[in-house]
């Protein structure tokens, strides 16, 4: 539904909300189609010259909507292509992308991440990628990039254990840019948004492009994670971990 994503602009900045906070920002279908298509949009227009994702208090996201997920294991829908359009969107972004996360950032609410210029958290923020716990495998690269960033160990603990990340250590890692207290998360998000919305745009362009250096790996990983998810998606152990979250009792 297009109010669980809220598109603003301001100035050269473009701004991805994600606004179901009823379900801690777990993102539907229809929420990544519209956020590929902001995304598509901006990249075109050159009175963009900056993304920013933003969650809302408490909740960056929880990560894909599991009941979507459900649907595809159950055969009652027959794929969830939109995530897989989403990501590649995404990793192909030429200008630079901003986020802010408060709280829970589970699957990819800390993925996505991977993909930003500067992350700014508070220090509630809990980074989480369980996907082995549901039966799926990592996506948007991460079985690449969090190696690549946190060594393997760490990175195994977070993708394989699917243990949990604070901001602090976050930070520390060099996973994400800053730890601000969440009453600053929007102002210190758009203050950097803004300051790089008013850097020359090519010269911007080129150096975050030498950063990132060879996108094809990226690419090419993102496909192959992919078809390990698609299928894993289908699996009875898949099946039987988003049954589980689905009729899971809560604490009274
Ligand atoms: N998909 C679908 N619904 C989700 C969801 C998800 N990923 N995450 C949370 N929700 C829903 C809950 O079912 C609940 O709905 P309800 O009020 O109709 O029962 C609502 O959001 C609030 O979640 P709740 O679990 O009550 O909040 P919490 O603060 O106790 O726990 C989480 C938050 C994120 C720890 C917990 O909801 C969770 O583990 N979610 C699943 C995370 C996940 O595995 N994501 C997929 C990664 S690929």
């Amino acid at each position: 539904m297009s109010e669980h994503i809220l598109v603003e602009r301001s100035g050269a900045v473009q701004v991805i909300r994600l606004n179901r906070a009823e379900k801690k920002n777990a993102i539907t279908r229809a929420m990544y189609a519209r956020m590929t298509a902001a995304l598509a949009e901006a990249e075109e227009d050159p009175a963009i010259r900056c993304h920013v994702f933003l969650g809302v208090p408490g909740a960056f996201s929880a990560g894909n909507d599991l009941s979507d997920f459900l649907a595809v294991s159950t055969g009652e829908a027959s794929d969830t292509g939109e995530v897989f359009e989403f990501l590649p969107t995404l990793a192909g972004c030429r200008k630079p992308v901003v986020s802010g996360a408060d709280g829970i950032s589970v699957g990819i609410g800390t993925t996505l991440h991977l993909h930003c210029d500067l992350t700014f958290a508070t220090p509630e923020t809990v980074f989480r990628t369980p996907f082995v716990d549901l039966g799926l495998v990592p996506e948007a690269a991460s079985s690449l990039l969090m190696p690549h960033i946190l060594g393997h160990q760490r990175a195994f603990a977070l993708l394989g254990l699917g243990e949990g990340l604070s901001a602090q250590e976050a930070l520390a890692k060099g996973l994400i840019y800053r730890v601000v207290a969440a009453q600053e998360l929007e102002e210190a998000v758009f203050g950097a948004a803004r300051t790089l919305a008013e850097k020359p745009p090519e010269a911007l362009r080129i150096t975050r492009s030498l950063l990132r250096g060879n996108r094809a790996e990226v690419s090419a990983r993102l496909k192959e994670e992919a078809e390990h998810f698609r299928e894993r998606l289908r699996s009875q152990e898949a099946r039987d971990a988003f049954t589980a979250f689905m009729n899971r009792k809560k604490p009274k």
